[in-house]
């Protein structure tokens, strides 16, 4: 488990089936993403697939549910993707939560996680032109706009442009210490 200020990150359950689906079925949530609104077979499969890499020598996904410190609610659920010296990030949260600053304090622990516990060398996300809330977390994490791919995303048949953004282990270390004198 990680533990932030305000936030525990801990490892998905099957029995968070209704905290996730309630988001993931959410067409307000997902606007901006290409999954969703998940049906319950989805959520199933998402969180059977999730549970199944805890504890395998080869993971790759490292998701999290995200609960309020002191609660026992999964507001939302946070996971970087591994694939060599790289790690995508990304995030979905419950609308009750959006504005609080849990995803860029949840964000931000992942990116810690992959440079200083993973050992990757670029942490990357991507998101919708349109998607402000998202890039502002993203920008709160250090990341800094790469470049926008045309019409690589299709969000429920309307193809969309991607913002990709993007911080380098060496950005990350400067900046915490900088932070840190
Ligand atoms: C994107 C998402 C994770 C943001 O979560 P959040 O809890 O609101 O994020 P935070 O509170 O940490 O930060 C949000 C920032 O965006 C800003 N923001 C929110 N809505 C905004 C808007 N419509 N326009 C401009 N800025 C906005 C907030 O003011 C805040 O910035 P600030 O700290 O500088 O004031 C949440 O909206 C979400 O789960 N969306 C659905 C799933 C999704 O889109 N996932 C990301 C896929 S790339």
């Amino acid at each position: 488990m990680i533990e932030t200020d305000r936030l525990e990150l801990r490892e998905l359950r099957l029995d968070d089936f209704e905290a996730v689906h309630a988001y993931g079925s959410d067409p307000e949530v997902v606007e901006f993403v290409p999954w969703g609104p998940n049906t319950e077979q989805v959520t199933r499969d998402f969180l059977e697939k999730t549970v199944a890499q805890i504890g395998s020598e080869d993971r790759n996904d490292f998701v999290f549910a995200v609960v309020p410190r002191g609660q026992d609610r999964l507001v939302g659920t946070v996971g970087i993707y591994a694939d060599g010296h790289q790690a995508m990030l990304g995030y979905a949260y419950d609308r009750s939560v959006w504005d609080m600053g849990y995803a860029t304090e949840a964000a931000l622990a992942m990116v810690e996680m992959a440079f200083d516990v993973l050992g990757v060398r670029r942490v990357w996300a991507a998101c919708d032109p349109e998607n402000t809330a998202s890039a502002r977390v993203l920008q709160k994490c250090g990341m800094v706009l790469e470049g926008r791919l045309r019409h690589d995303t299709d969000i429920r048949g309307e193809l969309r442009d991607t913002l990709v953004w993007g911080i380098l282990e060496s950005e990350w270390h400067d900046t915490n210490m900088e932070g840190s004198t």
